[in-house]
């Protein structure tokens, strides 16, 4: 299935749900009940590791899209060969780290394009810049690294995935506004969040929360949400009411 060009992205396109259920009948009915009201669905390694591929031949059958979140980190040669299998089970969108380097995220770009000729019909390949779990002092503490501050780091990353052929970052919506000034020059590239809370749900475990209308409109282009429509009472209506906070946030900006 096409990915959908930025510009044409609707609300309701702009919206993936993250599947996080533990087994193959949760994600069929997950997915039939809410098909009509998102734009994707992100299968992430918890519910791949439990059902295995079988759910992307149970996204095609049901005509869904899925970001497959893969979030590869290994040497250059084994993220291209997993990167063109991703690619070829048809997948939307999937992502690697960043900090797994330039000559890596080059390698995953040329073996989706040698996966697929119609470039229209590739998937688009994100970079998670530093996780949203990570702080400052972590990468202190754990990394032993000092310098530079992480907004900075995240926009490095930001930029060194946009040169090596990453089609966008994963990010949270607080970093979005900076990330989006620093890639002015390349209007494609796409910004994709998690973290995301209307001012109705309960934050949960997120700590750095942002509401669908804020993350829109600090240039945001794929809110990824979990629990405040899989552990909604009505999921179909909370769905449609965060695309509704989309949609007015896509016509009146701030
Ligand atoms: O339920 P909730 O909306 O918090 O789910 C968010 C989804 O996005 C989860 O699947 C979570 O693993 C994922 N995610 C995240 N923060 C990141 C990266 C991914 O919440 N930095």
């Amino acid at each position: 299935m096409k990915m959908i060009a930025r510009r044409d992205l609707s609300a309701k396109d702009r919206l993936i749900v993250a599947l996080d259920v533990p087994d193959l009948e949760a994600a069929r009915s997950a997915m039939q009940l809410l098909k009509d009201d998102v734009g994707m669905f992100k299968i992430g390694l918890e519910l791949f590791t439990a059902c295995g591929v079988v759910l992307f031949d149970l996204a095609r059958e049901l005509g869904v899209r899925v970001f497959f979140d893969t979030k590869f980190h290994d040497i250059p040669n084994t993220v291209a060969q997993a990167s063109g299998a991703a690619t070829r089970h048809g997948v939307n969108m999937f992502n690697l780290h960043a900090l797994g380097g330039r000559a890596m995220m080059e390698a995953a770009a040329r073996a989706v394009c040698d996966s697929v000729k119609d470039a229209h019909l590739r998937p688009a390949l994100i970079a998670v810049t530093i996780l949203t779990s990570t702080s400052q002092d972590q990468l202190r503490a754990d990394l032993c690294i000092d310098d530079p501050p992480l907004e900075q780091m995240v926009l490095h990353l930001a930029r060194m995935a946009c040169d090596s052929g990453m089609d966008g970052v994963v990010a949270s919506a607080r970093e979005a506004k900076a990330i989006r000034a620093a890639m002015a020059d390349h209007d494609q590239f796409l910004i994709v969040t998690p973290g995301i809370r209307p001012a109705w749900s309960v934050a949960n475990d997120q700590v750095r929360i942002v509401t669908p209308a804020d993350a829109i409109a600090d240039g945001a282009d794929y809110l990824v949400v979990g629990r405040p429509i899989m552990a909604a009472a009505d999921k179909k209506s909370a769905a449609r009411r965060i695309v509704d906070e989309m949609e007015q946030a896509l016509v009146t900006p701030k």
